[in-house]
């Protein structure tokens, strides 16, 4: 068992949607210090306002992709654990597909070439569900081929490939955790990059329909961003996780109409809906088997998806972005 308590850690990331409440656990967890280095592509001052309170957060907007940059960091700030949250968003993928692709691929081999080195001790690699590609059964395990159906993905999956023949080969200190769809307070709500709850909830409170792709009958496995964090720190304390891929999701496919329907109720909306044609590029079905996490990390969903919904859709309105 590892303690993370009074360890200095890294998260890369860390003022993105899960990068953030990552850093408040951690903080909350009585670690040394959180560094956070986020370039702010995604990442938004709001997401670590209650982090920048606490005298053991230190915040760098840098580009985690920098060997030199990344080096002096976490010499400074003497860092023992380093968890890789920085990512550009999937839809990125339609937009600029080499910069989707290579953002994964590059933290991923700087944090390597910085571990290999003996700078750090530990990493903790984020993955995604993506890199499976759509369902060819379910629930899915880590024994499910990859197959990866946007530059996003691939690069998540190449990244993985990277970090797990590292980890192999030269016996570096390695977990890997590969969440399904998270949702919860903070996930991006703006522009084409935004996450489809806050989206449909800010469709229907302006006075617009809900955007279905296809029959809405593709399925996701939705996690609270909470209960991946806890997965997250789980993973770091469980030395049986080293060197291993584990899912984490709630272990229930969930459909985008069923999804869709949720935010629908929760805004009293009874309208139409709007169909466009099903993405060619969208992953089909996902759904995550997740033995593994529960045997080697203890770890169970905490948060149904009633309970969950609401609780994100009420920060939305508290927060006034819906
Ligand atoms: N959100 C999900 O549903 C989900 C599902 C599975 C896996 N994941 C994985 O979880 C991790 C976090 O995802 P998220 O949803 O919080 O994404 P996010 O976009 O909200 O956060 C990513 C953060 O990385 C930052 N970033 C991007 N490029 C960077 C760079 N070169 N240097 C420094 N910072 C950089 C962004 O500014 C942003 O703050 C990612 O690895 C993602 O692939 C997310």
């Amino acid at each position: 068992m590892a303690q993370i308590e009074g360890k200095n850690v890294l998260v890369t990331g860390g003022a993105g949607f899960i990068g953030s409440h990552l850093c408040d656990a951690l903080l909350a967890n009585g670690v040394g210090k959180v560094v956070c280095v986020d370039n702010f592509f995604l990442g938004k001052m709001e997401n670590i306002a209650e982090a920048m309170t606490n005298d053991n957060f230190v915040l760098y907007r840098d580009d985690c992709r920098q060997f030199g940059v990344m080096q002096s960091i976490i010499e400074r700030e003497e860092i023992e654990v380093v968890f890789n949250m920085a990512t550009i968003a999937l839809n990125y993928s339609f937009f600029n597909p080499f910069d989707a692709y290579l953002v994964n691929v590059q933290i991923a081999n700087t944090l390597l070439e910085l571990l290999k080195v003996g700078a750090y001790k530990t990493l903790i690699h984020t993955s995604s569900s993506e890199a499976y590609g759509t369902a060819q059964y379910s629930p899915m395990d880590e024994n499910h081929p990859t197959d990866p159906t946007t530059p996003y993905a691939a690069g998540k999956a190449a990244a993985d490939l990277m970090v797990h023949s590292f980890s192999k080969v030269l016996d570096l200190d390695i977990s890997i955790i590969r969440p399904f769809n998270n949702y919860g307070p903070r996930q991006n709500a703006e522009g084409p990059l935004a996450a489809i709850i806050p989206v449909t909830a800010k469709r229907i409170k302006h006075g617009g329909r809900p955007v279905i792709h296809g029959d809405g009958e593709q399925t996701r496995d939705f996690i609270y961003v909470k209960d991946t964090v806890r997965g997250l720190l789980l993973a770091y304390e469980k030395k049986e996780a080293r060197g291993k891929i584990i899912n984490l999701g709630s272990g229930k496919g969930m459909t985008m109409n069923h999804l869709l329907q949720g935010i629908c109720d929760y805004m009293g909306y009874k309208g139409k809906w709007d169909h466009l044609p099903e993405r060619t590029s969208d992953v089909r079905n996902l759904c995550a088997d997740i033995r593994l996490a529960e045997k080697i990390l203890g770890f169970e969903p905490k948060m149904c998806f009633d309970r969950g919904i609401k609780e994100t859709l009420d920060w939305y309105k508290n927060n006034s972005v819906i």
